[in-house]
């Protein structure tokens, strides 16, 4: 069995930043802060923080225990609890890292391309004219065929001499160049009605299911949850680790970076008074709206652009590492191909994938929203209706390394009846919308 000889992290410190670096995305700041801007402002981020401690870490936590208990990657360790009956849901994630890698390559081009423009030429003026350029046909294509080069180069290493190594520098360095962002956004001229914006709660939008949607498929995007890609890094962990305290690190870092990145990241737009620009927010809208702010801003936009687009990279370079390491441990256990066959083979046909998004950002958009809000809230919801009902004793699996947690009964009951009865409304209402999107595309 591929059990004995499985790697394993060779330091919490690994685990912890590798899993960091899986949470820590384009999810935190592309996706949060166009979300936000779209929903009015804090009243998002109140929900989003709501939903991430009541919806999301029990969900990590489940996914982590699975992981750890069965030693396995996601279709074996569901079926190592639940019997082969729970192999197609294995299946179902195994689909969901291929698909959203096949269009998050494709973002994390467009970052790759713009901090090698930074870092080359300076940003231009007439971004919104060029970014169709950027953003569809060969061009996209390439950067996330180089993208994805990068990815499976890492992912082909292997647990500890290529996930590990590449987290444990690759973190740290986005962590300091987000909060010195952050800071050097304080100075800016539009950092007061860029704070107001985006901290003062429109509530009257809190109570909308669209808010709650967006809030809930956020916080599984931005957390990796429900296609198994935490499961998976469980996965390499020992016995001795100790989940719940991992778990709140995890999932305190990804919010505190989605929240700083968000102190970035308005204060520019207003300082260069492009709010008009966010309100019709779209897919693309950063990218077209903050390479103009750092384009006006001349010889000083020209580093802190290369700075924000850099961190842009490394966050998406240790996701998109996750998202293929789901896919290509699955392809060792299952089919009993070397890391490196299935790095190549799995990151090429996922490359390849990505073509149809590479050429269409509508097409980017739907995937990402069929991925969200099918793949990963029902994902959400089978894992924890399985941690909660099916596996024999989760509280027993998710004690071990650790002295016994009072919280553990709260958090069984959260699994059976507030996680899934809070995804099965938000999934009433995203799946006819989801459809109608995707009826869209045809039409
Ligand atoms: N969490 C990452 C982000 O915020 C994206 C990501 C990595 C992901 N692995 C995942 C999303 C697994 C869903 C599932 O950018």
């Amino acid at each position: 069995m591929a059990t004995a000889a499985r790697e394993h992290w060779s330091s919490r410190t690994g685990f912890v930043l590798a899993a960091v670096g899986s949470a820590v995305g384009l999810g935190n700041m592309w996706r949060f802060s166009y979300l936000a801007a779209e929903n009015g402002g804090a009243a998002f981020v109140v929900f989003y923080l709501l939903v991430t401690l009541c919806v999301g870490i029990p969900v990590l936590l489940a996914e982590l225990v699975i992981g750890r208990g069965s030693q396995q990657s996601p279709i074996r360790a569901l079926a190592h609890y639940g019997g082969a009956a729970w192999k197609p849901l294995g299946a179902v994630f195994v689909a969901a890292g291929f698909l959203i890698l096949s269009y998050y390559g494709v973002i994390a081009g467009w970052t790759v391309r713009y901090a090698l423009v930074g870092l080359v030429q300076g940003f231009p003026a007439d971004v919104a004219e060029s970014f169709g350029e950027v953003a569809t046909g060969w061009d996209a294509f390439g950067f996330h065929v180089l993208f994805m080069g990068i990815t499976i180069g890492v992912v082909a290493g292997g647990v500890k001499g290529g996930i590990e190594r590449t987290s444990l520098v690759l973190m740290p360095t986005l962590f300091v160049i987000v909060v010195g962002l952050a800071f050097y956004a304080a100075t800016l001229d539009g950092a007061g009605p860029g704070y107001n914006y985006y901290l003062s709660a429109d509530f009257s939008k809190l109570f909308h299911w669209n808010v709650i949607k967006d809030a809930a498929g956020q916080a599984f995007f931005s957390l990796s949850l429900g296609m198994g890609a935490m499961l998976t890094f469980a996965s390499y962990l020992s016995r001795e680790e100790h989940l719940p305290a991992s778990t709140l690190v995890i999932a305190g870092a990804d919010v505190a970076v989605a929240f700083v990145a968000g102190l970035v990241v308005f204060p520019l737009i207003f300082a260069l008074g492009l709010e008009e620009s966010v309100g019709a927010s779209t897919v693309g809208a950063l990218f077209i709206t903050l390479p103009q702010a750092f384009a006006e801003m001349g010889g000083v936009g020209r580093f802190v652009g290369l700075l924000f687009f850099a961190a842009l990279v490394v966050g998406a370079l240790t996701s998109a590492i996750s998202l293929l390491e789901v896919v290509v441990a699955s392809a060792m256990d299952g089919l009993g191909w070397s890391r490196h066959k299935a790095a190549w083979l799995a990151g090429g046909a996922i490359t390849l994938l990505g073509a149809p998004s590479a050429w269409s950002t509508d097409v980017l958009g739907v995937i990402d929203q069929v991925a969200n809000n099918l793949f990963l809230l029902g994902g959400g919801l089978a894992l924890s209706l399985f941690v909660g009902w099916v596996m024999h004793d989760p509280i027993a699996e998710a004690a071990d390394g650790t002295e016994g947690i009072r919280w553990f009964p709260i958090w069984r009951w959260l699994l059976r009846v507030v996680v899934p009865v809070f995804l099965v409304l938000v999934l009433w209402y995203a799946i006819p919308e989801t459809w109608d999107a995707v009826a869209g595309l045809f039409s």
